[in-house]
């Protein structure tokens, strides 16, 4: 019973049903028929009218229509506490007589066959005292109807509680790549109006906050490419040669950054129009290209599949995991395989792999793992970021994992188009 609207609704029908329970109860006991001992007494002292007529004149009782018999009735079954009760209320009533109580199988009927003396027995019908026809089914479907009752009530009380938690539920599950969240109709009830306004409000927070921080990084970017043009005129005047040299490559870098950081704010903001894109030739072009720059990559397995996406965005991404691969990892081997709604691209090498902890840092901009590393592979932290970006863009998603004994697996899932 994990979900709030269920236990909402189980609530909502155990109370209405023990309240309903309770009334029922409290009714039964208010309305109740006088207790069962003042009618069998009553009963016995009218049998004991009959009784004295048939012991006085057997003749006029059988005359009167009277049962008077050598034996008792026998019945289908014998009542053995009704037999007691009317015995007894014979005795309390100062008669001796004793009585059999018999049941017919028919529904309610009884018959009573009081003792006269040996071989003499009167025989008469008895009004019902067990409790009214079909008591149990009676019951069972009072009880049903109420339960029914209940669910439906609760369940539609559970939808209209549970409405703005559900607003918020959905429109958070929609937030887009971008970070916003849908626009909410501000309708309904006063809750389910300040939910939505409340979110709508968060929505414009966000953008805001967002396209200022595209702004900044992209100014930031932008601004420090006139510095270092202006650095890199300074160095190549540097005499020393092995200066001048590590000077040049520390503006390299930074370059490199400046461009990322600037290539991540336009992804974010980019509408390129997605087209039918051939996956298994866009990989064949992207790891012969790869190769010729150097990087050891290699196309493992390939199909024919298409899907749908921006053409230059989508190898754009693909291009930042193999070189990943190839860079972090040592070597690239990629795989494009397909299932009944999927392309599924993986990308494997036999490197450090990611530590656990860190696998979803990675796709944070500018978190790189690990200090020895990044001097090792030059880079500004980006590239995983902005292949997500594109990715999700299109539909798609991506998963790290590590592989054994080493190495990391990078899967790709695009709609197929
Ligand atoms: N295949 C891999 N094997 C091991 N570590 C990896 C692999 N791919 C990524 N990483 C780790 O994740 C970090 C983030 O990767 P990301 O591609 O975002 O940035 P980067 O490669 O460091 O720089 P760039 O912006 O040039 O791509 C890397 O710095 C690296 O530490
Ligand atoms: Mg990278």
């Amino acid at each position: 019973m994990k979900s709030l609207r269920q236990r909402i609704v189980l609530l909502l029908i155990l109370a209405i049903v023990t309240v309903v329970g309770l009334a029922t109860f409290a009714a039964s006991r208010v309305l109740q028929p006088p207790p069962q001992d003042d009618r069998i007494d009553r009963l016995a002292r009218q049998l004991m009218v009959l009784v004295a007529f048939a012991e006085k004149d057997p003749q006029a009782a059988r005359a009167a229509g009277l049962v008077l018999r050598d034996t008792p009735q026998t019945g289908d079954f014998s009542d053995r506490m009704m037999s007691e009760r009317l015995s007894a209320a014979f005795h309390r009533a100062g008669s001796a007589v004793e009585a059999q109580v018999n049941l017919q199988n028919e529904p309610h009927r009884a018959t009573a066959s009081l003792y006269l003396g040996p071989e003499r027995w009167l025989v008469t019908e008895l009004n019902d005292f067990g409790p009214p026809p079909g008591g149990w089914i009676v019951l069972a479907g009072w009880g049903f109807l109420i339960v029914l009752g209940a669910a439906c009530v609760s369940i539609f009380a559970a939808a209209k509680i549970i409405r703005p938690l559900q607003l918020l539920q959905d429109s958070v599950g929609r937030v887009g790549p971008d970070g916003t969240l849908p626009h909410i109709e501000e309708t309904g009830s006063g809750e389910i109006r300040a939910t939505a306004q409340a979110i709508n409000r968060l929505s414009a927070r966000l953008k805001t906050a967002m396209e200022s921080r595209m702004r900044l990084v992209a100014a930031a970017g932008h601004d420090l490419r006139t510095p270092m043009t202006r650095m890199r005129l300074r160095a190549e005047f540097i005499t020393d040669e092995v200066d001048r040299q590590k000077w040049l490559s520390d503006l390299e870098e930074l370059d490199q950054i400046a461009d990322s950081a600037i290539r991540l704010v336009r992804e974010e903001v980019n509408d390129d129009k997605a087209e039918k894109v051939e996956l298994g030739s866009m990989l064949c072009e992207l790891v012969e290209e790869l190769r010729l720059l150097g990087h050891p990559a290699a196309l493992a397995e390939r199909q024919t599949v298409t899907v749908s996406a921006a053409p230059l965005a989508l190898k754009r991404a693909l291009r930042n995991l193999v070189i990943n691969a190839a860079t972090h990892g040592g070597g690239a081997s990629v795989r494009l395989a397909v299932d009944d709604n999927h392309a599924i691209v993986s990308i494997t090498d036999e490197g450090p792999g990611i530590p656990e902890n860190l696998m979803e840092q990675v796709f944070e901009p500018f978190f790189r793992v690990d200090a020895a590393r990044r001097k090792a592979v030059p880079g500004a932290g980006l590239g995983l970021a902005i292949a997500r970006e594109i990715f999700e863009r299109f539909g798609g998603s991506i998963t790290i994992a590590n592989r054994r004994p080493h190495g990391l697996e990078q899967t790709i899932r695009l709609l197929r188009a």
